[in-house]
């Protein structure tokens, strides 16, 4: 009522015989059109107009870039919904969203489509010859990856994923040391440990269900044991940094708003902390090598590939290259915790449900098993991972025919001629779609079919261009041999450690994006199995 009376005074300079609206902002408009000698109508009015403007000029502007050389429109919806575009659709049913956006582009060759999300325009391509191109871009004037909105507040600015040109190329054949055969092998014992340290508590649990969080805990845990496990001795230490690291990936989930209080904000003091962590981690790892130890997680791998840059540049006379800094390890450590999570949890569902869905190829996978590990007991060596020919072709098509991360965003920075009727304009969101480029070549590809990677039909070796998982080009996935025997290594301990069921909902066919893509439910009870 107070308001009712300030506005009611002449002398407050406000609306005489004006009715507030008990909208604050609203009531201010109206105060000051009335000051002018404008009614509450007339801005009412002008404010309506406006809006009305504005949408037509959106409708106008959508059908200007959606226009092609050869005068057809790019496929889309009829009409941009104004200010907001797709995104309620695409926050409260993403699948269907998407799947429209995929069906639409089957009508052009190559295929795309178009939609909008507040004003911008956002382009879907599913030819995979096209996704390949842009994916390899990956020039600041022209096109870039673009992560989660959130992405710079809680991987901070230095994440890989905002590299290009040579540092990026540098860091990235370093790399190359901390996946081969030596440190893979170095790592199955370790994921071989944490593999089964959670199944066992799993098998406490008999009853149905639902197997996301429990196996996301497992995939984490097997993360920090093989980045970092050794430097992770301090209980208290390893405690909140397993909570901070939860509430990284959980900040991912969040509405992207960084305030106090916020999941933003919790991801942001996450990585913080991990941060500081990950640089005495590094440090001291350097220190390990340094000493001539052998190297026992990735950390050591990195910091003996570190070590000997910096000797190689010292020879000659060059500056250290600026990613072997301890600063820098931290930074990329910090990637890899968080790229080496939601794609593999995802998938490490897939296997579940997958394998509870298709028996036959689960009793094929435990033969195999049953062959190579006499002692299901024993830990898996390296040597033996390599020797289990079908569980990996299980687990190649359950990645092609389920790839967890759907599509890898890419902005527009400049026009970009996408074929000979169409230059994507500049500013558009550009969404190449793994998941329908994985669907081209393969013949019967909706069908879940091991054997297409079999040494028969070699599928994967004639079709491999169009199995883009892994992504194309600069930023292509530096952990894939390690994800693939993370997979191969849990289907082959559960195999023969477990019987599982699923109980299937009626929208257990569906799926989920979260934002990479998992069945909509996996309700699995697992028991122990008899040993045979
Ligand atoms: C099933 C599991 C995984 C899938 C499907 C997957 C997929 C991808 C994709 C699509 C990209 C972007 C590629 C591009 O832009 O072309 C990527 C990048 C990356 N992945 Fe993976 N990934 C998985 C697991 C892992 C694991 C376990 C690690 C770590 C050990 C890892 C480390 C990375 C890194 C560091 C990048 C960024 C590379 C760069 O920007 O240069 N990924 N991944």
């Amino acid at each position: 009522m107070a308001a009712l009376n300030e506005t009611a005074d002449p002398l407050a300079g406000g609306a005489v015989g004006v009715a507030a609206t008990g909208v604050p902002l609203l009531d201010t408009l109206v105060g000051l059109g009335s000051s002018a000698g404008v009614s509450a109508g007339s801005l009412l009015l002008y404010a309506s107009a406006a809006t009305g403007a504005y949408a037509l000029w959106e409708q106008l502007r959508f059908r200007m870039a959606r226009r092609r050389k050869d005068g057809k429109l790019v496929p889309g919806p009829e009409r941009v919904t104004p200010f907001l575009g797709g995104l309620i659709e695409m926050v409260m049913d993403p699948y269907s969203f998407w799947e429209r956006q995929k069906d639409a582009a089957n009508v052009t060759s190559p295929g795309y489509s178009y939609n909008s999300l507040f004003g911008k325009m956002i382009l879907t391509v599913t030819d995979a010859d096209k996704c390949r191109e842009l994916m390899a871009v990956n020039d600041p004037s022209r096109m870039l990856m673009v992560l989660h909105p959130s992405a710079k507040t809680i991987l901070g600015a230095n994440n890989l994923a905002f590299m290009h040109g040579p540092e990026h190329k540098a860091i990235r054949k370093s790399f190359v040391s901390l996946f081969t055969r030596k440190a893979l092998s170095t790592y199955t014992q370790l994921q071989d440990g944490v593999i089964r340290r959670h199944l066992a508590e799993w098998l406490k649990k008999p009853e149905f269900r639902e197997m996301r969080d429990d196996v996301r805990d497992m995939n984490q845990a097997t993360s920090q044991d093989v980045f970092v496990g050794p430097y992770l001795d301090d209980p208290q230490v390893r405690a909140k940094f397993s909570r901070s690291y939860y509430a990284m990936t959980d900040g991912f989930l969040a509405f992207p708003i960084c305030l106090p209080g916020t999941a933003v904000w919790r991801a942001r003091k996450g990585r913080m902390y991990i941060f500081e962590v990950l640089k005495v981690a590094a440090a001291r790892a350097r220190e390990h090598i340094k000493a001539g130890s052998e190297p026992r997680c990735l950390m050591d791998f990195w910091a003996q590939k570190c070590l000997e840059e910096i000797a190689e540049a010292e020879e000659q006379g060059l500056p250290p290259p600026s990613h072997t800094t301890v600063h820098r390890m931290a930074d990329a450590m910090i990637d890899f915790l968080f790229a080496s999570q939601d794609a593999s949890t995802a998938s490490l569902v897939w296997c579940l449900t997958l394998m509870a869905d298709h028996p036959d190829v689960l009793a094929k996978v435990r033969e195999e098993q049953q062959r190579l590990r006499p002692d299901p007991k024993a830990k898996i060596t390296g040597e033996v991972l390599g020797e289990m020919a079908y569980t990996r072709q299980v687990v190649k098509e359950l990645l092609r025919y389920r790839a967890p991360a759907p599509m890898v965003p890419q902005m527009a920075y400049a026009a970009y001629p996408l074929s000979e009727e169409y230059s994507i304009p500049k500013g558009t969101l550009v969404f190449p779609s793994i998941n329908a480029a994985n669907m081209q070549g393969f013949p019967d590809a909706h069908k879940f079919d091991p054997d297409r990677m079999g040494p028969e039909r070699k599928e994967d070796v004639h079709h491999a261009k169009n199995f883009l998982t892994f992504g194309y080009g600069a930023h292509y996935c530096v952990g894939k041999e390690y994800a693939i025997n993370q997979l191969v290594l849990f289907l082959s301990i559960v195999s023969l450690e477990c019987e599982w069921e699923r109980q299937r909902t009626p929208n257990s066919d569906l799926m989920k994006y979260l934002p990479t893509i998992y069945p909509h439910d996996a309700l699995v009870s697992l028991r122990p199995r008899a040993a045979q």
